[in-house]
């Protein structure tokens, strides 16, 4: 992305003052339509392109980077779609103000930076204030959809998630407990997503749902 900064550190003091805004779905959707939340969106491919496979859904970009919101909301207009909408977030910060509790079918978490060292520890995305607000923002089918492709990165979130501690916010691993599922099960792909299976090298994927569909009515992708 030309002109844009690569990276923010997300906890410089600009971004931990809580800032994120709420979000009113287009007045078009249908109320109780389904809502697809990508976090840490940057050019956003996959959600344009999940935007517009499923023209019912509302789908969601948020990012940290103020220019690539402002860049994809240019796109959107470009092409025309009226299904998607993006805004600011620190996802670790205000996420809690942009949407109401239990109104979100799917949070994508998609290749998030890897701070994988030890040292970095801290800055890694998913951490038990970030999964509190999932998880109250989540419907009661909804799913949480992590990638990464860096394996220590998945590992280390697989860990925070499946952690005795967090048995209480009920998201169940759909693969079978500490386990990655296999191929990518959306009808849409990220850019860096792309990238990494250009490259030869694997995508390691984690899904967890909130009452599953084993144990719930079959959900369409
Ligand atoms: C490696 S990019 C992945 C972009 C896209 N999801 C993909 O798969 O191609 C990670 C993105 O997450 C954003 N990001 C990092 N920390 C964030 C945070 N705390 N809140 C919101 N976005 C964040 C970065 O600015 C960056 O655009």
């Amino acid at each position: 992305m030309r002109g844009i900064r690569q990276h923010v550190n997300p906890l410089g003091l600009k971004y931990m003052e809580p800032r994120a805004r709420p979000l009113a779905r287009p007045d078009h959707l249908a109320r109780g339509c389904r809502v697809e939340v990508e976090l840490g969106c940057a050019d956003a491919d996959f959600s344009f392109e999940l935007a517009a496979k499923r023209p019912e859904r509302w789908v969601v970009g948020l990012e940290i980077r103020e220019a690539c919101v402002a860049r994809n909301q240019r796109r959107a207009r470009a092409e025309g779609l009226r299904n998607i909408s993006f805004a600011y977030v620190n996802m670790n910060v205000d996420l809690d103000r942009v949407f109401p509790p239990a109104s979100v079918d799917r949070f994508h978490l998609l290749f998030p930076d890897p701070w994988f060292k030890s040292r970095h520890r801290k800055r890694r995305v998913v951490e038990p204030a970030l999964l509190a607000t999932l998880r109250q923002q989540l419907r009661a089918d909804g799913e949480l959809h992590f990638a990464s492709d860096v394996f220590a990165v998945a590992l280390a979130a697989m860990s925070e998630i499946e952690d005795p501690s967090q048995e209480q916010l009920g998201l169940r691993n759909l693969a079978g407990e500490w386990s990655f599922w296999r191929g990518n099960p959306m009808p849409a792909a990220s850019r860096r997503e792309r990238t990494t299976l250009a490259r030869g090298q694997r995508v390691w994927r984690i899904r967890y749902g909130l009452n599953p569909p084993a144990l719930s009515p079959a959900r369409s992708r």
